[in-house]
């Protein structure tokens, strides 16, 4: 399973790296926006930044909603670094988007994703990630791991390539659920991911182990 941060926040990505376990980054609009990245400018020269801190793939949404702005959009993204991913969304133009990129070698993700059909019409785009929002469907009383269990089983009776790339990650349980129902991906915050580390038996058994080794020395 690969781990994604989601995040455009540069400390948080490095100590994800310096864990040794960063796959890669993904970005959206509002996660800029959180950082103070704006205008277009800051934000090519933040996904060159995140680019040079991680090895793997880094997702860089286009903003315009229509085929002709996103390729162009998606092109000059994609010319930044090969790491780089354009992220569409799940709109009809958005397909045709990815259809266009997949065809000329150029990864994708297709985001925004709320059902299986929706997942299906990404796979069948020849999209590289699909982000199915798991966190999002659970505010609206929806269960979000059903849809990594449905989109799971849609590609596997098709052998679609497509990696399923669980988003909208908010705690750890839903990496750990996740895991269990085959998603090729998560793409979490950084807390999540520490939340792995955790376990009070761990720290007290080290406590212990710490302290009868004081009692030989
Ligand atoms: C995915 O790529 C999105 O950036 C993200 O996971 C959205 O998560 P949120 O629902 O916590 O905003």
């Amino acid at each position: 399973m690969k781990f994604f941060i989601d995040t455009a926040n540069l400390e948080q990505i490095k100590e994800a790296q310096a864990l040794g376990i960063l796959d890669g980054v993904t970005t959206n609009p509002s996660l800029m926006a959180k950082e103070g990245i704006t205008g277009e400018a800051n934000i090519i020269n933040h996904y060159k930044a995140i680019c040079e801190l991680v090895d793997g793939d880094v997702s860089a949404e286009v903003i315009s909603t229509n085929f002709d702005g996103m390729v162009k959009e998606g092109e000059a993204l994609a010319a930044l670094n090969p790491q780089i991913v354009v992220k569409l969304p799940m709109i009809k133009d958005g397909i045709k988007a990815c259809k266009y990129f997949s065809s000329k070698g150029i990864k994708t993700n297709v985001t925004l994703v709320f059902s299986a059909g929706q997942a299906l019409l990404a796979a069948k785009a020849g999209a590289t990630y699909v982000s199915p929002f798991i966190g999002r469907l659970d505010d609206i009383s929806t269960d979000g791991l059903n849809l990594i269990s449905e989109i799971r089983l849609i590609y596997d009776n098709y052998g679609f390539q497509t990696q399923i790339l669980a988003a909208s990650v908010r705690h750890t349980m839903h990496i750990i659920d996740c895991a269990k129902l085959g998603s090729d991906v998560m793409t979490g915050p950084l807390s999540a991911i520490e939340g792995l580390l955790k376990h009070p038996l761990t720290d007290i058994g080290l406590a212990k182990f710490l302290e009868d080794y004081k009692k030989g020395n």
